[in-house]
Order: C-alpha cells, then sequence, then structure tokens
C-alpha cells in the first residue's frame, strides 16, 4: 500500500505545532500502526529529519501508551483495539491518513503525538488503591467469600489500561469512565471497602482539580474504549459517590 499521512507535529509543549504531509510506500497489510509509523520515521532519520514522537511500550494492547487519534477516533477505525493492535488491512492503498495526539487540556502535548498523562497518576494516587494489613494476622483471600457476578463485574473494570481514549473521545473531555472503573474495581469487592467513602471522595476531587469534564451520558467514551470498559462504571461511581457524601 501507498499512504499519505498528515501527522501533527509539535517540537514542544511552548510551539504552536502544525499538520506536516508525509508519504510511505509498500506499506504490507499485515503490518501494525505502529510499525507503519516506524517504516516512517526510518525514512525521516535516513534523511537526516527527526522521527516522528509517539508513545508505545508493550506493543500487545496493555499498558495504554499508544494514544493516537487516527482519522478522528481515538486508536483507529477498528473497535476493541488500542493503536498497536489496529492492523494496515483496516486501510485502502492511496489512503490519506490524519494523525493527530490526544486532544483535551488535561493532557497537553509535550511533542509531536506524545501528550503528558500524569493526571491519571494523580488522580490514582489519590485513592486507587487499597490498604493490607502485613502484620502477620492478615487473612487469607479465599477466606473471604465473593460472588462470582461480584468478582467478574470487578475484573471487567480492573481492564482499563489508563490509555485516556475516553477523555479524547468525550466532547467534555470527561475522565469519568477510567475513574468510574478505578472506583468500580474496588467498591464490589470486600477489601476496598474500608476506604471506599475517601477512595471516591478523593479521586473525584483530583479528577476535577486536572480540570477533566463532566460526563452529559454521550456514551462514545465506551464506544471508542479498546476495552469495552461500560458506562455502568460511571453510574456506580456517582452512586458510590452520594453514598460517600451522606
Ligand atoms: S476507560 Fe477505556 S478508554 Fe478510558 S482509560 Fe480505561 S481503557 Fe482507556
Ligand atoms: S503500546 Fe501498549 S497498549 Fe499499545
Amino acid at each position: 500500500m501507498n499512504l499519505t499521512l498528515k501527522i501533527w507535529r509539535q517540537i514542544d509543549a511552548k510551539d504552536k505545532g502544525k499538520m506536516v504531509d508525509y508519504k510511505v510506500t509498500k506499506i504490507s497489510e499485515s503490518m501494525s500502526f505502529l510499525e507503519m509509523m516506524d517504516v516512517l520515521n526510518e525514512q525521516l532519520v535516513n534523511s537526516g529529519e527527526q522521527p516522528v514522537a509517539f508513545d508505545h511500550d508493550c506493543r500487545e494492547g496493555i499498558c495504554g501508551m499508544c494514544s493516537m487519534y487516527i482519522n478522528g477516533e481515538a486508536h483507529g477505525p477498528d473497535r476493541g483495539v488500542t493503536t498497536c493492535q489496529l492492523h494496515m488491512r483496516m486501510f485502502k492503498d492511496g489512503d490519506t491518513i490524519t494523525i493527530e495526539p490526544w486532544r483535551a487540556g488535561a493532557f497537553p502535548v509535550i511533542k509531536d503525538l506524545v501528550v503528558d498523562r500524569s493526571a491519571f497518576d494523580r488522580i490514582q494516587h489519590a485513592g486507587g488503591y487499597i490498604s493490607v494489613n502485613t502484620s502477620g494476622n492478615t487473612q487469607d483471600a479465599n477466606s473471604i467469600p465473593i460472588s462470582k457476578q461480584a468478582a467478574d463485574t470487578a475484573m471487567d473494570a480492573a481492564t482499563c489500561i489508563g490509555c485516556g481514549a475516553c477523555v479524547a473521545t468525550c466532547k467534555n473531555s470527561s475522565a469519568m469512565l477510567f475513574v468510574g472503573a478505578k472506583v468500580s474495581q474496588y467498591a464490589l469487592l470486600p477489601q476496598g471497602q474500608v476506604e471506599a467513602a475517601d477512595r471516591v471522595r478523593n479521586m473525584v476531587a483530583q479528577m476535577d482539580l486536572e480540570g477533566f469534564g463532566n460526563c452529559t451520558n454521550t456514551g462514545a467514551c465506551e464506544v471508542e474504549c479498546p476495552k469495552g470498559i461500560s458506562l455502568d462504571n460511571i453510574a456506580r461511581m456517582n452512586r458510590e459517590l452520594m453514598k460517600a457524601n451522606i
């Protein structure tokens, strides 16, 4: 496949940035999107130009690093996949592909396609954990009965990889799907009950402090989430917050 790429280039956080056109040739439909980006970068390095900066780590849908807005969709045109899992067979020979960084005030661009997602880390630090008694009297985990439904729902929430596609997709740049998933993974389990009230209050407060917007139930986040995190998690977070405040 021969393709035209329109890519957001930005030298640093202060630079205004602009779209730049590139051509790539002989792209195999079996390549992943990031492998196609590697081909472009090899081409740029060989011609003495700056390669395009983009985030990636695991390249297998686990780390949540590969944040790219492709043809106006977070993680591109496929569903239930991250950019590293997106195959070039989703595109046709001669296509023009637009590639931008996540768009959200709380995720400022650092360089090209790389954004600063440390706001998510600070939300996690505010309450996304449980404290464990390690005095030697710790209760064996298997001695606490948990219903299959609660365990499965908590596990589904725990599959959130913190990629930020929900924020990038939301017209309000809301982080409520992410925070809802993180609150839910503990809210459904007995281990999460001890700090439940503080957790939801602190995480929501930090989310607001970071400048993320509110949820208006459009549901775009759920559609673009590569891990299928459901809007039910936002409803659960709201219920948990109401409970904590009462
Ligand atoms: S909820 Fe989905 S889209 Fe949002 S950070 Fe988690 S995995 Fe990514
Ligand atoms: S590089 Fe890890 S999820 Fe894409």
